[in-house]
């Protein structure tokens, strides 16, 4: 799909990566960027139309699908992490909030923008994941179920849309230089190279994009899962526990 001439709705634009795709999006020359954020009154980026949006709040969602009826590409970037273990998390409060927004948000706004994109040639819908989906970290462990779920759930819209040519695009992620990431003391991808291979993905027709050494290993050790991806993982969890007090 051609950006430039474009009209992109990106979630979640008010900093961190959404705000480096709308500006890669604006520098790829899209005919209109939409920031949609929670706050609109904080996307600040040159270029790019401010809108209010929370992407749990389906009536809002259907608003903005309705107002923003040339949108040809939607951008599902906007997600939440709370670093919440499945059984030592006081209550289920953490997992609740992640699904509602990463699973249930993300797929709220891909029925919403289905016609839209429909209505405008097809388009495509990018879906922002993560390593996480491929494998459960329990630092993260609700959180990577709802990266997971979001797999399943760009797979399925991706057969449901075929037929109107709405090209589906999962980016899976470890660490970005973000605010999400900010307490992580590891390699990450700066927001501007990651925006950069989703717009790349875009103008190639890629349905899969994965950013890093890391989740490249990942993906292609699924099928040894149990052999190459969980026991240093085990190994460091052990290790935090007995280092906890
Ligand atoms: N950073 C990483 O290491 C990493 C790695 C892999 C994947 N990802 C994924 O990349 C995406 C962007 O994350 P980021 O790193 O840029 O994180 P971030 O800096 O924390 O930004 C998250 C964005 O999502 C928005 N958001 C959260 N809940 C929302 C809701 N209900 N409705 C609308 N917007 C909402 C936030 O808005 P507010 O400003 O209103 O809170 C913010 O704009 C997420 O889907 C994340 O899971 C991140």
């Amino acid at each position: 799909m051609k950006i430039e001439g474009a009209v992109a709705l990106v979630t979640g634009a008010d900093r961190g990566l959404g705000q480096a795709d709308a500006r890669e999006l604006v520098r790829r020359g899209a005919a209109k960027v939409y920031g949609a954020a929670r706050h609109p009154g904080q996307v600040t980026e040159p270029g790019v139309t401010p809108i209010g949006l929370d992407i749990t709040d389906p009536g809002r969602v259907a608003q903005v699908a309705e107002q923003c009826a040339d949108v040809s590409l939607l951008v599902n970037n906007a997600g939440v992490l709370k670093y919440s273990t499945f059984i030592g998390a006081p209550s289920l409060d953490a997992a609740r909030q992640e699904m509602e927004t990463n699973y249930f948000g993300t797929l709220s706004m891909c029925r919403a923008f289905a016609p839209v994109l429909a209505a405008n040639g097809g388009g495509a819908i990018v879906n922002m994941l993560s390593v996480t989906s491929f494998y459960t970290n329990p630092f993260d462990a609700s959180y990577g179920a709802s990266k997971a779920a979001g797999w399943s759930l760009t797979n399925g819209v991706r057969l449901e849309l075929h037929h109107q040519g709405t090209l589906v695009i999962a980016v899976h992620a470890g660490f970005i230089d973000t605010e999400m990431a900010a307490l992580v003391d590891a390699p990450k991808i700066s927001p501007q190279s990651m925006a950069q291979q989703i717009c790349d993905a875009i103008e190639a027709g890629q349905v899969e994009v994965l950013a890093d050494e890391r989740t490249r290993f990942v993906k292609a050790s699924l099928p040894r899962d149990h052999e190459l991806i969980y026991p240093p993982v085990q190994e460091f969890w052990d290790a935090a526990l007995k280092g906890s007090p």
